[in-house]
C-alpha cells in the first residue's frame, strides 16, 4: 500500500555514470559488460551497507538514494575506492570509472522510484565530477564538512537547466585524507569576473539597459503648472502597451477608484495628471527589468519591487514633510537610484548568453559586484542618458558615509532605501531597523506615526510590482 502512495522526504541522491562507456563497449561489448555488471555489484553491495537503496540502473547509469547525507557520501567514497582497487587490476584501455554527483533536497517518491529537481540536480553534478571522482552540492557538504576525513574543493556556482538558482558545487579531494578542511574558492574568483565584466562594458558590444523617455516627457508636461492633458493623453495613447498598464494600475486597489476607469482622460481626471506621469514612468522604466536567465530575472523582479518601493516612499516623503514641489523628482529619483544594478545584472546576462563565461557567477559574487559597484556605474548610465545633475548625484552618492544634510532629494531618496530594505523590499532579507531613529528620519522630523504610515502605503505600492 504504502509503496504506491507519493511521499515528500529529505533525500541524499546519488547519481552515477561511466566515462566514456560507449567506447568501451565500442571497442570490447562483451568485456565491458563483464566489467559493468561486476561494478554494478560492488556499487549495490556498499550502498546497501550505507542504509541506501539502488533506484534504478539503465545502461551505465545508476541511481542511488539515502536517507542521510553522510552515509551517501561515506558510501561513494567506499565505492570510488573499492571500484580503484579492481580498475588496478586490469589493462589500462579496460579499466572503468564512474563518476559521481550527491545533492540533498526535498524528493518525491513514487512506487520505489524518485522524481523532482533534486535529482536533476544531483545528475548534473554527476556530469560535472572527475572520472573516479565525487562531487556534491552546497547543501550535502554543509551537512558532512566536519564529519568525513577528506579535503574538500569549492569548484564555484554552476547553472543547473530549468532551476532558478545556480548550484554551489564541492568536489572532494579522494586523495588527502589529512584533515576535513575546504579549499576555499581561488581568491582570483572575483578579480576575473570583474575584469570580464569591465572589459565587456567598455567593448563595442556592451548592450546597456536603454532608456524611455516617454514616461519622463510626460512627467514633465504633468510639472507644469498648466499642464496640457491633450497632449499627455495622446503621449500615452500611442503606446497601446502603456495605455492598458495605466488603466490596470489606475483601476486597483492602490487608488480605491468607484467607478471603473476605462479611458486614459477619465484616468487623468480622476488621479491628476502627476499621477499618471508616475505610472507611464513605472510602466516604462520597468521593460528593462527582465531577463530569460531565471535567476537573473528573479534578482531583477527583486531589485525593480525595491525601486518602485523607494520611489513611492521617497515621494510621500517629500509631500508629508511638506516638500510638494519635489514629489515628483523624488519619485523618478527613488525609481533610479539602484539603476546600476540593473546595468549590472543586464551585462552579466549578456556575458551569459554570449557564453564568454562559461560558468554563472555565484549569487553571493554577483551582490558583491553590485554592492560595490552600482554607484559608480549607475552615475555613468543616467549620465548617458542624458538625465539631469541631482538624478545622477543621487545613483552615485545615495550610500556615502559623510552625509552632507542640505540635499533634500538625496536625504528623501536615503530615508525611503532604508525603509524599504527594513521591510525586506530589497535584493537581500529584511534589515530591521528603527526609522525614527536614523538622520534621515530625523532630518524630516518625521515621527514614529507618519514611519507606520509610509510601512502602509509601502504594502499598497505592491500593485505596482
Ligand atoms: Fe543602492
Ligand atoms: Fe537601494
Amino acid at each position: 500500500m504504502a509503496e504506491n502512495r507519493t511521499l515528500r522526504k529529505l533525500t541524499a541522491v546519488l547519481s552515477a555514470d561511466v566515462k566514456g562507456y560507449s567506447t568501451l563497449m565500442g571497442d570490447d561489448e562483451e568485456y565491458t559488460i563483464n566489467t559493468i555488471t561486476a561494478y554494478r555489484k560492488i556499487f549495490a553491495g556498499v550502498v546497501e551497507k550505507n542504509q541506501g537503496r539502488v533506484v534504478d540502473s539503465p545502461g551505465d547509469n545508476i541511481l542511488a538514494d539515502f536517507s542521510s547525507a553522510l552515509n551517501a557520501v561515506t558510501g561513494a567514497i567506499e565505492i570510488q575506492a573499492a571500484l580503484g582497487t579492481r580498475n588496478g587490476k586490469l589493462p589500462k584501455n579496460r579499466q572503468m570509472f564512474f563518476r559521481i554527483g550527491i545533492n540533498l533536497g526535498d524528493i518525491i517518491h513514487k512506487d520505489g522510484r524518485i522524481y523532482g529537481e533534486g535529482v536533476n540536480i544531483a545528475a548534473r553534478i554527476e556530469s560535472l565530477a572527475d572520472p573516479g571522482g565525487i562531487s556534491i552540492s552546497g547543501d550535502v557538504y554543509n551537512q558532512v564538512k566536519n564529519k568525513v576525513a577528506y579535503n574538500f574543493e569549492y569548484m564555484g556556482a554552476h547553472a543547473v537547466k530549468n532551476i532558478a538558482e545556480p548550484v554551489r558545487i564541492y568536489r572532494i579531494d579522494l586523495k588527502r585524507e589529512d584533515a576535513g578542511k575546504t579549499i576555499e574558492a581561488p581568491a582570483s574568483e572575483p578579480t576575473s569576473f570583474l575584469k570580464i565584466f569591465k572589459s565587456y562594458l567598455t567593448s563595442k558590444k556592451a548592450v546597456l539597459p536603454a532608456f524611455d523617455t516617454t514616461g519622463l516627457k510626460i512627467q514633465q508636461e504633468a510639472s507644469k503648472a498648466e499642464p496640457d492633458t491633450d497632449a499627455i493623453e495622446k503621449m500615452i495613447t500611442c503606446d497601446p502597451s502603456l495605455t492598458s498598464h495605466v488603466l490596470r494600475i489606475a483601476n486597483s486597489a492602490y487608488y480605491k477608484g468607484i467607478n471603473k476607469v476605462s479611458t486614459v482622460r477619465v484616468a487623468i481626471v480622476r488621479l491628476g495628471s502627476q499621477e499618471v506621469a508616475n505610472i507611464a514612468i513605472l510602466v516604462t522604466q520597468k521593460r528593462p527589468f527582465q531577463s530569460k536567465d531565471p535567476y537573473i530575472n528573479k534578482v531583477m523582479q527583486k531589485l525593480w519591487r525595491h525601486s518602485v518601493g523607494c520611489a513611492v516612499s521617497a515621494q510621500w516623503i517629500a509631500n508629508r514633510s511638506g516638500l510638494k514641489t519635489l514629489a515628483q523628482e523624488a519619485f523618478t529619483a527613488g525609481l533610479l537610484h539602484d539603476i546600476g544594478k540593473l546595468l549590472i545584472l543586464t551585462a552579466t546576462d549578456e556575458i551569459k548568453r554570449t557564453c564568454t563565461i562559461k560558468q554563472m557567477p555565484s549569487g553571493d559574487l554577483l551582490e558583491e559586484v553590485m554592492d560595490k559597484y552600482h554607484t559608480v556605474y549607475g552615475y555613468a548610465l543616467l549620465r548617458s542618458w542624458n538625465l539631469p545633475d541631482h538624478y545622477c548625484g543621487i545613483a552615485r552618492d545615495h550610500h556615502k558615509a559623510d552625509l552632507k544634510k542640505n540635499n533634500d532629494l538625496m536625504m528623501m531618496v536615503r530615508l525611503a532605501n532604508i525603509t524599504t530594505n527594513s521591510m525586506g523590499i530589497g535584493l537581500k532579507g529584511a534589515e530591521p531597523c528603527v526609522l525614527v531613529v536614523t538622520p534621515e528620519a530625523d532630518y524630516f522630523e518625521l515621527s514614529e506615526v507618519d514611519m507606520a504610515e509610509l510601512e502602509i502605503k509601502l504594502e499598497y505600492a505592491k500593485v505596482f510590482s
